[in-house]
């Protein structure tokens, strides 16, 4: 018996960041943005004593750890710990299409999926509060691949409110050669900060707050002024960890998307596009401009983690 989850991978269409705070995280104000780019993750009963296997399948699949790091292992046993099952015996196999270590939460929504995968192959109804408490306790970005659509996430992003979107917005993806990690990124983010001399700490750099303009923007479906409010802190960090990422943003800037941001810690390069053609165009342009490994066209928002066919 198996069961198989589709969930989303993100772009954060604003991601404020705030201070170092005394736990290691930074609070921020992140609009969380679910595209139809996504993994899926099928949990199969495992033969007795197998204990948590995994397996993936995908162009990426070599650079994703199999390992008891992977957030998917994790979720399976935290979901059955929680329920005082021991030893789970279960395989989850990754279809991976979300880049790796890219800034678009593709581990976190794995760990999402395998939540509301072991949840259902193993009858458990956990209500959606617990699932929710359990993803924050894997990651902070785990949560959000659970509701998906749009949201704000607050405190360190596993503080989640949905936010009102009309319509569908086109995005590209450009995906870069390696990854970036996420803690090095925002390491960064601190030390160009103290190097600007505006300090680093959570006393030092006010607490981020959603812009309205941004939000108004999405709640009319308008990607022109969408485009024109796009924000991430992290942009500095990432470019000067990755500064050969100026030249793709550029690109598909010069090629027609509305607007251009990294995604997340990077180091993939987000462009929103007026429809599904100019997506499409986009796409075709920055694969020819050598600027990035691949490019993705997309769409969203789109529903969190889900059973397909349940
Ligand atoms: O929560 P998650 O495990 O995804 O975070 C990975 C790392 O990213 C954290 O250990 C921290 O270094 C950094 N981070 C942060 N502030 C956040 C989220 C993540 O500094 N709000």
């Amino acid at each position: 018996m198996s069961v198989t989850v589709r969930v989303p991978a993100k772009v954060n269409v604003q991601l404020g960041v705030g201070g170092l705070r005394a736990d290691g995280f930074h609070d921020l104000a992140n609009v969380f943005f679910a595209v139809a780019l996504g993994d899926e993750v099928t949990a199969t009963a495992g033969t007795p004593g197998t204990g948590v296997t995994l397996g993936c399948s995908g162009p990426d699949a070599a650079a994703v750890p199999l390992d008891d790091t992977n957030l998917a292992a994790r979720a399976a046993r935290l979901l059955a710990a929680h329920h005082g099952l021991a030893a789970p015996d279960v395989h989850l196999h990754i279809a991976k299409a979300i880049p790796v270590a890219g800034g678009m939460a593709g581990g976190s929504a794995d760990g999402a999926a395998a939540l509301v995968a072991c949840d259902a192959l193993w009858g458990l109804d956990t209500p959606l509060p617990v699932l929710l408490e359990l993803a924050a306790e894997l990651g902070s970005d785990v949560p959000f691949a659970l509701v998906g659509g749009v949201a704000l996430g607050r405190g360190r992003g596993e503080l989640l409110d949905p936010l009102p979107v009309t319509g569908t917005f086109h995005w590209v993806f450009a995906v870069a050669d390696g990854g970036l990690s996420t803690p090095a990124v925002f390491r960064e983010c601190d030390r160009l900060r103290e190097a600007a001399g505006t300090g680093s700490s959570d006393t030092d750099v006010p607490t981020p707050d959603a812009d309205p303009a941004l939000l108004a923007a999405l709640a009319e479906g308008d990607a022109v002024a969408l485009a024109g409010a796009l924000a991430n802190d992290l942009q500095p960090a990432a470019l000067s960890l990755r500064p050969s990422l100026a030249a793709t943003l550029r690109a598909g800037t010069e090629t027609g998307a509305l607007g251009a941001l990294v995604s997340g810690s990077g180091p993939t390069c987000a462009f929103l596009a007026k429809d599904a053609d100019a997506a499409a165009a986009v796409a075709e342009a920055l694969r020819a401009s050598g600027t990035c490994r691949t490019a993705h066209a997309t769409h969203g928002p789109v529903p969190g983690a889900s059973v397909l066919g349940g």
